[in-house]
């Protein structure tokens, strides 16, 4: 069978970057060159951060996604290697921006920190090493899949607590991403579903779950091995706010067949419906009216559309016309 081009939902770019964030300075992208024996290159000895930035053309404004949370979780990733940062979550908001203006992004935007084990040494360790911390952006187009995907249990079970942490976003534990994702999209799906070790439904290969049945927004619990997902987090908060009852609890595989909706989300694949698991429709087959409400919600949140969360939203460009709360967010992060 022929395999599907569009599979990943997530960045395509006509072009690479110009400007890189590079261990606390911001040089050109090209200077970001590393060896070969770079010691995470071997053993997966890295950690990195997905985020995005949303063009708000009304305010000719970039904001940039809850940047505090993704580099809160960075860290903390980083903390599971063993890896002292000498960057704060401020130091790396203001370098993330830096980028944006330098670049001069007027449309939406990609965003990719880094972090590894930079040193040309060999031997499998975690002590002894010196981190290196990039960031780079490049524009993006969401390629919209408002109308649902087709996802499939995967054979591959999800990294578990005790093995590669996947509550961290560990470059090695997406190796297991990567054999679910490729299976799926070889045998004609368009994404995988993974269940844990003790045979819970976790995630997609990059992407958070939840489900609606009987009245409830139900997501795995994060002690089930999936990542603290932002999207999650603010799927969740979402969702509360517009009065639904949302649990977090194990979630068995059949009970995805028999949802009355499912939905992925992440910064990759911001919402994106489920309408088929396994050749099984999920509900009648349709989005459905959850799902719809929430992802319009999140898109009007993410781009500053909203009245409500605005916090969340970090303003790239300093503007004489922005309100004045967002104007003291820039000047915080500059002068940081
Ligand atoms: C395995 C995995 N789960 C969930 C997510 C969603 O996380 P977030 O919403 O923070 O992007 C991602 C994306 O980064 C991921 O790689």
């Amino acid at each position: 069978m022929k395999p599907r081009l569009d599979t990943q939902l997530a960045t395509k770019s006509a072009r690479m970057p110009s400007w890189a964030f590079l261990d606390g300075e911001v040089v050109p992208y090209g200077q970001a060159r590393f060896g070969l024996f770079t010691h995470a290159l071997h053993y997966g000895t890295g950690l990195f951060a997905g985020m995005r930035a949303f063009w708000n053309d009304e305010e000719r404004q970039l904001f940039v996604f809850r940047p505090e949370d993704h580099f809160r979780r960075f860290r903390e990733s980083a903390r599971l290697l063993r890896m002292d940062l000498p960057f704060s979550i401020e130091d790396l908001t203001r370098g993330v921006i830096e980028v944006l203006r330098r670049e001069g992004y007027e449309q939406d935007v990609y965003i990719r920190p880094l972090a590894f084990y930079g040193d040309e040494s060999l031997g499998v360790r975690l002590h002894d090493l010196t981190p290196r911390v990039g960031i780079a952006a490049m524009p993006s187009q969401f390629m919209d899949r408002n109308d649902g995907l087709h996802a499939c249990f995967s054979s591959w079970r999800r990294v578990s607590d005790n093995m590669i942490p996947p509550r961290g976003k560990l470059a090695g534990s997406y190796v297991n991403s990567a054999l679910a994702k490729t299976d799926a999209v070889l045998a004609g799906f368009d994404e995988a579903l993974m269940l844990n070790d003790a045979g819970h439904v976790c995630e997609g290969s990059v992407a958070n779950l939840f489900i609606v049945r009987r009245g409830e927004v139900v997501t795995p619990p994060i002690t089930d091995d999936v990542l603290e997902g932002i999207t999650r987090s603010t799927m969740m908060q979402l969702a509360r706010e517009r009065g639904h009852t949302v649990v977090e609890r194990s979630i068995d595989r059949t009970e995805v067949y028999l949802a009355d909706e499912a939905f992925f989300c992440g910064t990759g694949m911001h919402v994106t419906p489920i309408k088929r698991v396994d050749h099984r429709l999920i509900g009648d087959g349709d989005v459905g009216p959850v799902t719809r409400v929430l992802r319009d919600l999140y898109f009007d949140v993410v781009r500053g559309r909203s009245g409500a969360h605005r916090e969340w939203c970090r303003p790239v460009f300093a503007r004489s016309d922005m309100p004045v709360r967002l104007e003291s967010n820039v000047e915080r992060i500059s002068a940081a």
